[in-house]
């Protein structure tokens, strides 16, 4: 099988890139990224020889570029994107370059090109945000309420992925993850930035009252639910993905801190984004039920394992 991963020089792109290959021993994978800032071929490492993945450096607004690459290909997944919220807030042109012109010029090409699946990887943010102290959860068939520039983009995007199947029936699925944890994470990202200033006994920026609380769920344990849905999926369905780990970001902090035994006072409250949004939580049930998808790593073992990996030098 041939696929065509986007953003595969990326934090969760370059695990799923490194899992598909070592699992599958016939699959290739044809790799592009633009290499943002937030790319790395640091990612790649040990895959750049392998016969069996080609690295392009490219956008994917590109349509000739991405039409070129697409001839052969039966998968395409979408991980590319801009991904941080607080960029997307300071700069949203480029969010809807990448996050929604991109994922069409890829659609187009899919249909163009008869691909077999149109993967798009998205997000828990298309929801909005719920109540700090509610247990309501966001199911498939919650309201799409996005409230960052990133969010929107991203919604926009699934939009678009929908419609393409609705509309030329090109086979789409997509999933909506909740926050991702792991190796390869970029440094400005929550969890990396703990540790690192921890380690450097620097102040740890926790926005206003530290009571944002994320799904946390390991990045390995989103690529095998990915590989799951790619292949036992039923087409044109969303499938949310969430381990239902909730932690509010204050409770988080201390428990890295608690893992590395750095002090609490590193942790220092700094002016609250703009719309923060104070709580995401994915019911799971479908994943579950239908595809008989549960997480395999446990938060403390994962967490503990990132904190190695970060303070380690990255390996
Ligand atoms: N990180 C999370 O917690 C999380 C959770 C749910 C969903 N997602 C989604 O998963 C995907 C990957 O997220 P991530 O955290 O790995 O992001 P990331 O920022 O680490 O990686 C994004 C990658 O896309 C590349 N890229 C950016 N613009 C591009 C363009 N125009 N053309 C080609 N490549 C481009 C970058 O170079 C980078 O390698 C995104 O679609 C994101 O919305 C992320």
């Amino acid at each position: 099988m041939r696929l065509l991963v986007t953003g595969g020089a990326g934090f969760i792109g370059s695990n799923f890139v490194h899992y598909i290959l070592g699992k599958y021993p016939d699959h290739e994978v044809i790799d592009l990224d633009a290499l943002t800032y937030a790319g790395s071929l640091g990612n790649l490492e040990g895959l750049m020889d392998n016969p069996r993945h080609r690295f392009v450096q490219g956008r994917i607004e590109d349509g000739r570029l991405v039409g070129e690459l697409m001839e052969g290909v039966d998968v395409v997944i979408n991980f590319a994107a801009e991904s941080h919220v607080d960029r997307s807030i300071l700069e949203p042109q480029v969010f809807i370059e990448t996050n929604v012109v991109g994922t069409q010029v890829l659609l187009d090409a899919a249909l163009q090109y008869k691909v077999r699946l149109f993967y798009q990887i998205s997000t828990d943010e298309v929801y909005g945000a719920l109540e700090l102290n509610s247990t309501e959860r966001f199911t498939e068939d919650s309201p799409l309420r996005p409230n960052s520039p990133y969010a929107a983009s991203k919604t926009s995007a699934d939009l678009l992925a929908r419609a393409y199947h609705r509309t030329y029936g090109l086979p789409v699925v997509i999933s909506r993850c909740s926050n991702n944890y792991g190796p390869r994470q970029h440094p400005e990202k929550f969890i990396p930035t703990v540790i690192l200033n921890a380690l450097h006994d620097k102040p740890i920026p926790i926005y206003g009252d530290g009571l944002y609380v994320r799904d946390w769920i390991h990045v390995l344990d989103h690529c095998r639910a990915i590989d799951l849905i790619m292949n036992k999926r039923r087409i044109g369905e969303v499938y949310n993905i969430g381990p239902d780990n909730e932690w509010a970001n204050i409770d988080l902090a201390r428990k890295i801190l608690q893992i590395m035994g750095k002090p609490e006072d590193l942790l220092q409250s700094v002016t609250d984004r703009p719309g923060h949004d104070r709580r995401y939580a994915l019911d799971n049930d479908k994943l579950e039920r239908e595809l008989d998808w549960k997480p395999s790593i446990s938060f403390d073992h994962g967490l503990a394992e990132t904190v190695r990996w970060y303070t380690e030098g990255g390996k």
